[in-house]
């Protein structure tokens, strides 16, 4: 790994909290140099349908947290959801993200039939849910349905800042659980944090990065917590830009093979923000295919950048900032190079 030597905590939290420039350059060059070994220079593109904000939980730091009475809520119909693929497709994705709140609407019957429906329009296309936590037995359903991916971020591998997080009723342990239980059945997992979330220390950071070590994830979300104003951490600093890019290289160096996409929460915090992730050894962006009608509603967090534009011009916007970074657009599947699980039952798709 050439002068970055990350064999020891005590080097890992170094570079965590570094402030010289000189010594993150020198960061974001290795990484840089370990993505280009296994990726090259290609950033593939994933198509993110926001399909409901409607949630059961009440996360601090989330703006369509339950308990936010300001939130105007929406839902998507099956309708909508595969016209947003079909414009997907037409703009070239290979890869669609179904993403929401934990929503109650949307039993195990109605996610199944919803990813059944994709994938019968869809049957070479990559389906990745993110839909919080459920039981085993309701991933093996839908990944029998044709999902093969599943984006479940742990947001804290500390369970002290875990519970300064999030309510009671929600636990590390369970969050963790269906992470493994999601590997095992044999999906494309991502796990993640955000940087700069209240109560964070380095340490939590460098806990992060053990974990995922464990976990060995085959993508990792990374991007800075913004403050969202109807939320309890409403008035709190946000992440900043250089720790965010400094975790996304420390994860690239750890592990190698991983996906990493340069956020929307980075573009937020800064203009440039998903180009320098991209230079911090980042390679993957997930524009946004909902409707412009609910984008806004969609609301985690303050000023979402990309709101006002349509499908087509995300993607394309996407593609000339890529390119004037020296990077390849790659719209293909984009399959992880870490491996993964065989499934143990009949009839799964092939992740
Ligand atoms: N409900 C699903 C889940 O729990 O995984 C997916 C939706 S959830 C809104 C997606 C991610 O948004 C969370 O995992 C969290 O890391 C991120 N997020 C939520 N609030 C945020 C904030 N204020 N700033 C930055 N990221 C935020
Ligand atoms: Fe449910 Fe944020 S509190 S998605």
């Amino acid at each position: 790994m050439g002068i970055i030597d990350l064999s020891r905590d005590a080097a890992i939290l170094h570079y965590i909290t570094t402030d010289d420039p000189a010594e993150a350059a020198a960061l974001y060059a290795a990484a840089r140099e370990v993505r280009e070994e296994q990726y090259g220079r290609d950033v593939y593109f994933r198509g993110l349908i926001e399909f409901t904000n409607y949630c059961k939980n009440d996360c601090y730091y989330c703006g369509i947290r339950h308990g936010n009475r300001n939130a105007e809520r929406y839902r998507l119909t099956t309708e909508q959801i595969l016209y947003c693929c079909q414009m997907g497709d037409m703009l070239g994705y290979r890869s669609f993200v179904l993403q929401g709140g934990e929503d109650p609407w949307f039993t195990d019957d109605r996610i199944t039939e919803m990813v059944e429906a994709i994938r019968r329009k869809y049957p070479e296309h990559a389906i990745t849910l993110s839909i919080g936590e459920r039981k085993r037995e309701s991933y093996e359903r839908f990944f029998r349905a044709g999902a093969n991916r599943y984006l479940l971020r742990h947001e804290t591998a500390n369970d002290e800042h875990y519970r300064k997080l999030h309510p009671a009723v929600l636990s590390l342990v369970e969050r963790k659980d269906c992470l493994f239980a999601l590997r095992d059945i044999g999906y494309q997992v991502g796990a993640g944090f955000m940087v700069g979330t209240p109560y964070q220390t380095p340490e939590c950071l460098l806990e992060d990065l053990r974990f995922l070590e464990e976990l060995d994830p085959h993508m990792v979300g990374i991007g800075p917590f913004i403050p969202q104003g109807d939320t309890p951490f409403g008035s709190r600093p946000g992440g900043s830009l250089e720790q965010t890019l400094r975790m996304l290289a420390l994860t690239r160096l750890l592990l190698p093979k991983t996906l990493l996409p340069a956020t929307t929460a980075l573009g937020t915090i800064n203009p440039l923000g998903r180009e320098l992730g991209l230079l911090a050894g980042a390679n993957v962006v997930m524009p946004n295919l909902s409707p412009k009608a609910v984008r806004k509603l969609y609301a985690l967090y303050d000023n979402k950048i990309c709101t006002g534009d349509e499908a087509a011009e995300c993607r394309f916007c996407m593609e000339g900032r890529i390119r004037d970074y020296g990077f390849i657009p790659e719209m293909s599947r984009g399959d992880s190079r870490v491996e993964f699980a065989v499934p143990a039952f009949k009839g799964s798709p092939d992740p």
